[in-house]
């Protein structure tokens, strides 16, 4: 596990996406593809913006393929959906292939239905090569949330769970789903997470949802604004 911290979003995001096109070139030369899982929430966004722009020439978007980690059970057209924030900042402004693009189904009427769906697409697909993740303030990573209902060893892969915060009804991939990966980042920005970091990096007894992330290819890293 490694920690960098940055004076900004700008330069986390930079680092980031520099990391992003070296894991991509790497992957797509060894094994024809990179897969990556996208995070939601409003750190990402600069990020995707850059591998939109800055960094768009230098990934071979033929040959990369999208997921999600998690996603608000609303509309893709949404404003709140994560799939939704992708498109806008990132999928509308580069040449992937629309059959790489991998997004947590949202319209069917039942919640199960869909994660028993893209369940059976995450057991296809891994292990990934990298799985972006967010930190909330309460200390949850994609829609795993802290509490009696998270269960660390949960067999599933996708499951569905109830957001303290609106839009209330997510599906997330599990523990174990998020485990099977070469990579992890997690991309954490604002003071309002310092107890929550603190917590996970340095409590050996944190019994928080990133705390468990241990993925197959070993490498979490964490980017962190300073402030
Ligand atoms: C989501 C994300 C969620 C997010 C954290 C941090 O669907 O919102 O998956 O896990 O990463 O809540 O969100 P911010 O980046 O907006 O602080």
């Amino acid at each position: 596990m490694s920690l960098q911290t940055f004076p900004s979003l700008e330069s986390l995001s930079e680092a980031v996406a520099t990391e992003i096109v070296r894991l991509a070139t790497e992957s797509i030369a060894e094994r024809g593809k990179f897969k990556l899982v996208l995070s939601g929430g409003e750190t990402p966004k600069t990020l995707y913006h850059l591998l939109a722009t800055k960094y768009r020439e230098a990934i071979d978007w033929q040959h990369i393929h999208l997921y999600w980690g998690d996603e608000r059970y609303v509309p893709h057209d949404d404003p709140s959906s994560n799939y939704w924030m992708a498109r806008e900042t990132l999928t509308d402004h580069v040449p992937i292939p629309e059959e790489n693009v991998h997004p947590i189904e949202t319209t069917f009427d039942n919640p199960e239905v869909a994660a028993k769906a893209y369940a059976a697409i995450v057991n296809t697909e891994m292990p990934f090569d990298l799985i972006l993740l967010g930190l909330g303030d309460d200390g949850h990573t994609a829609s795993l949330f802290p509490g009696p209902e998270f269960d660390p060893n949960d067999e599933r892969l996708v499951i569905v769970t109830d957001s303290p915060k609106p839009p209330a009804t997510r599906i997330s991939l599990t523990i174990r789903a998020i485990n099977a990966s070469q990579n992890v980042f997690f991309l954490v920005s604002g003071r309002n997470k310092r107890d929550a970091l603190e917590n996970v990096l340095n409590d050996r007894k944190s019994t928080l949802p990133p705390s468990f992330v241990k993925p197959v290819g070993g490498a979490v890293k964490w980017f962190s604004t300073q402030r």
